[in-house]
C-alpha cells in the first residue's frame, strides 16, 4: 500500500558541547513518519532515541546543542527553522509528546482538569466551559474514574499509571497529527503498562495518530508498531517493517538485540547478553561503532562506516555484510531460538 509520509527527517545531526568535549549524539540520522503508522524506535541506552526525536519539536537545551546538519520537514516547513514562536503553536496542537515520567511533564501546581483544558483554551479556542466539559470527556476517555470529582484534584494525588493516563489525555486533547512516546510505561508496573499500551493503541485506531514509540520493551513493540528503527551509536542501522525486523533482520547488532531484551512478560534469564558496551560518543572509532561487538565483523567494519543496503522497498540495514562481496552469514541459532518468543506476538497481534 502507497503511504503518505508526514514527517521526513533528512541527515539529522546533533552534537552536544560538554566539560569533556563534544559529544557526537545524532550522526546523520534520516527516516520518514508515514500517515497513520506506528514507528518504533529502539537501541541500547544512549543510542540518540530521545535526542532525535526531541529535536523534531526543538525541546533539546539550546545552550550546549548543536544541530550541525538536517532538516525535518513537516508539511511545508523546516521544523528546525521553525521559529520558537512557531512551534510553540504547533507543540500539543500538531505534535504531541508523553514521556516516562508523567510527574515531571505536569505541573503540580496546579489541577489536573486545568491542565488538561488549557490546551483546548489555547489551541481550539474552547470557552472555558466548553474546554471543561472536553476535558471531562477525555479523562473518561482514557479510564480515569470519576472525571467529574478528579477534574479538581492535582497530580499528586494520582497515580502513576493515572498521571499518564492524564498525560495521555493532555497530548490526545487537540487531536494531534502526531504523537511522540519516549517510553511512556517504562515507570509503570507492569500490569499497569499493560493497560496504558492497551489505551494507547485504541485511541491511536480511532484518531488515526501517526506515532513514533521510543522504547525497550521489544514485546510492546511487536505488539503495537507497524515498521522498526533499530538505532546505534547515534545512527539508524536498520529500519524495516516489523516483520522484516522481527523475522529478517539483516544487523548483527539487531539479532543482538531482539536476543537481549526482555518482553513485558518474559523471564530475564535466558537473556542473550550482546558483548561490549557502545562507543564513547566524544570520539566514535573508526568504521562501524558496533565493529568491536560484532563477532562476524570484517576487516573493512574497521576502516569504513558502511551506509545503508538495500534489502526490500522497505528494509534498509547499514552492514558491510549486506555487500554483494561479503560472506554469506546465517542469523546464529543461539540468537534464532531466543527470538522465536516475538512469533506469538506478532501472529496474534490486532486480535
Ligand atoms: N543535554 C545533553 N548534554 C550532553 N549530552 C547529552 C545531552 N542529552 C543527551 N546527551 C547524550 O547524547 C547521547 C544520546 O542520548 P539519548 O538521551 O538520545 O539516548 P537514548 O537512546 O534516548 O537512551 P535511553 O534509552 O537511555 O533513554 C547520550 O550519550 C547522552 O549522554
Ligand atoms: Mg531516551
Amino acid at each position: 500500500m502507497e503511504r503518505k509520509s508526514i514527517l521526513s527527517v533528512k541527515d539529522l545531526t546533533i552534537s552536544f558541547n560538554t566539560f569533556e568535549g563534544e559529544v557526537n549524539a545524532v550522526r546523520g540520522v534520516t527516516f520518514d513518519l508515514e500517515e497513520g503508522e506506528t514507528l518504533a524506535l529502539v537501541g541500547e541506552s544512549g543510542s540518540g532515541k530521545s535526542v532525535s526525536t526531541k529535536a523534531i519539536t526543538q525541546l533539546l537545551p539550546k545552550r550546549n546543542t548543536t544541530i550541525s546538519k538536517g532538516e525535518i520537514w513537516y508539511h511545508d516547513q523546516d521544523l528546525l527553522k521553525t521559529s520558537s514562536k512557531d512551534m510553540k503553536k504547533i507543540r500539543g496542537k500538531d505534535i504531541a509528546m508523553i514521556f516516562q515520567d508523567p510527574m515531571t511533564s505536569l505541573n503540580p501546581t496546579l489541577t489536573v482538569g486545568r491542565q488538561i483544558a488549557e490546551p483546548l483554551i489555547e489551541h481550539q479556542a474552547m470557552s472555558k466551559q466548553a474546554a471543561k466539559t472536553e476535558a471531562i470527556s477525555l479523562m473518561k476517555k482514557v479510564g480515569i474514574i470519576g472525571a467529574e470529582q478528579r477534574f479538581q484534584q492535582y497530580p499528586h494525588q494520582f497515580s502513576g499509571g493515572m498521571r499518564q493516563r492524564v498525560m495521555i489525555a493532555i497530548a490526545l486533547a487537540c487531536h494531534p497529527k502526531i504523537l511522540i512516546a519516549d517510553e511512556p510505561t517504562t515507570a509503570l508496573d507492569v500490569t499497569i503498562q499493560a493497560q496504558i499500551i492497551d489505551l494507547l493503541k485504541e485511541l491511536q485506531a480511532e484518531f488515526d495518530t501517526s506515532t513514533i514509540f521510543i522504547t525497550h520493551d521489544l514485546g510492546v513493540v511487536a505488539n503495537i508498531a507497524d515498521r522498526v528503527a533499530v538505532m546505534y551509536a547515534g545512527r539508524i542501522v536498520e529500519i524495516g517493517t516489523v516483520d522484516e525486523i522481527f523475522y529478517n533482520p539483516k544487523h548483527p547488532y539487531t539479532w543482538g538485540l531482539l536476543a537481549s531484551m526482555p518482553t513485558m512478560k518474559m523471564e530475564r534469564e535466558d537473556l542473550y547478553t550482546i558483548p561490549g558496551s557502545p562507543p564513547n560518543l566524544l570520539n566514535v572509532p573508526t568504521g562501524d561503532p558496533f565493529a568491536s561487538r560484532n563477532m562476524y565483523a570484517l576487516e573493512i567494519d574497521f576502516q569504513e562506516e558502511p551506509q545503508m543496503f538495500k534489502v526490500s522497498d522497505t528494509h534498509y540495514a547499514a552492514t558491510w555484510l549486506l555487500h554483494p562481496n561479503a560472506p554469506e552469514i546465517e542469523v546464529p541459532d543461539e540468537i534464532k531460538r531466543r527470538n522465536e518468543r516475538f512469533a506469538t506476538i506478532l501472529a496474534t497481534k490486532g486480535e
